[in-house]
């Protein structure tokens, strides 16, 4: 694939703090674009990061037609450079696409798109260990209309955005609370893909949530409001007894890459482990039986992320660690490991350049 390149003159990196980054605020130089007009993806580009022309009837910014990924490249201590389940994140947005009626991205576009990038962008990967370059592929409508139809044309950009240490403060559990007056999704709907809707529809519960104390909202099921589904931007597993529970992937759960890394390296090692329905009375229980050892969210900011607090109408769960249970840390060391090179990649996770 030709990729026309477009370098900037002057580069951004001398005003970052690699030292201090906050997530999503620093982008590097370089962005790759390309367009679909006419029933065809155009030409590749790699451009400087700066604004991008749009008619203020642009459709996405009515309707909402738009698709995006959140992956990670992460620094070898070689030097080379991993980007992590590559090949995954294409099929999930590829998913995400078909739902919202955008035409695929050709997988060398998608692939290539990222490896040309995050190699002229090779200087934007943070060096230290859990820091990584934030990789931010999507897609949005870009027709002129009010109409509500499917647009016939769109743009694909990736973005890069260095992150640092999710855990620099400090490994803290988080807290959550259920809020059974909201759903974010059901079955059928478009919770298990990617689109920005779902993450504005989160906005108010997860204020009100972190009024009330709370990290993040527990989402529950949006039928029976029973049943425990996923948390802000992490699926949820449970370690009751010795066995890994997980909610299966039902239609309203994202399918995400890090929880499938985490079924994936438990099954390979024997654990036992189960993705079935998870209902917050369970889990009350078996805290009170002392059953419930361990809580943890999954995904890809944090990798693993514990949970030390769990509120259910005026009932509570708290578990004392004060860090990560021996069961998290394993799958973070693990995952972490495989991501900066300091542990084979058995599973085929990685893509170097
Ligand atoms: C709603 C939601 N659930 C779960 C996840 C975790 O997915 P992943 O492990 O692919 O980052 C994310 C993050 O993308 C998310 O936005």
């Amino acid at each position: 694939m030709n990729i026309h390149i477009r370098k900037t003159t002057s580069s951004n990196i001398g005003a970052v703090d690699f030292s201090n980054l906050t997530f999503g605020e620093n982008f590097s130089d370089h962005q790759f674009q390309i367009n679909y007009r006419n029933g065809q993806w155009e030409s590749p580009e790699i451009i400087p990061y700066d604004l991008t022309p749009m008619y203020p009837a642009m459709t996405t910014l009515h309707y909402g037609q738009a698709v995006f990924e959140g992956m990670k490249a992460f620094t070898y201590s070689s030097g080379k450079i991993n980007i992590f389940r590559l090949d995954s994140h294409f099929e999930r947005f590829n998913r995400s696409c078909k739902r919202v009626c955008i035409p695929e991205i050709p997988k060398n576009v998608f692939e290539q798109g990222l490896i040309h990038l995050v190699n002229l962008e090779r200087a934007w990967v943070p060096q230290e260990k859990y820091k990584s370059l934030y990789l931010r592929p999507f897609v949005y409508a870009t027709d002129e209309t009010l109409g509500l139809r499917a647009s016939t044309s769109y743009r694909f950009h990736i973005l890069c955005s260095p992150v640092g240490n999710f855990y620099s403060e400090g490994i803290k559990p988080i807290r959550l609370t259920t809020m059974p007056e909201y759903v974010r999704a059901v079955s059928g709907g478009v919770g298990d893909v990617k689109v920005p809707g779902n993450y504005a529809a989160s906005l108010q519960p997860t204020t009100k949530a972190q009024q009330m104390g709370y990290t993040q909202v527990l989402w529950l099921d949006a039928i029976e409001k029973k049943y425990v589904e996923e948390v802000g931007s992490m699926n949820i597993f449970f370690l009751i007894d010795d066995t890994l529970i997980t909610p299966p992937i039902n239609g309203s759960i994202l399918p995400g890459i890090t929880r499938m890394s985490v079924l994936e390296l438990a099954r390979k090692h024997k654990m036992n482990v189960e993705e079935r329905p998870v209902a917050i009375d369970e889990l009350i229980k078996a805290h009170e039986n002392g059953k419930l050892k361990e809580i943890f969210g999954s995904g890809t900011a944090a990798v693993i992320s514990p949970v030390g607090h769990i509120h259910h109408q005026g009932k509570e769960i708290t578990l004392p660690q004060k860090e990560m249970g021996p069961v998290a840390r394993w799958f973070y060391d693990r995952i972490t490991g495989i991501q900066h090179g300091d542990h084979p990649d058995d599973e085929n996770w990685c893509t170097i350049l």
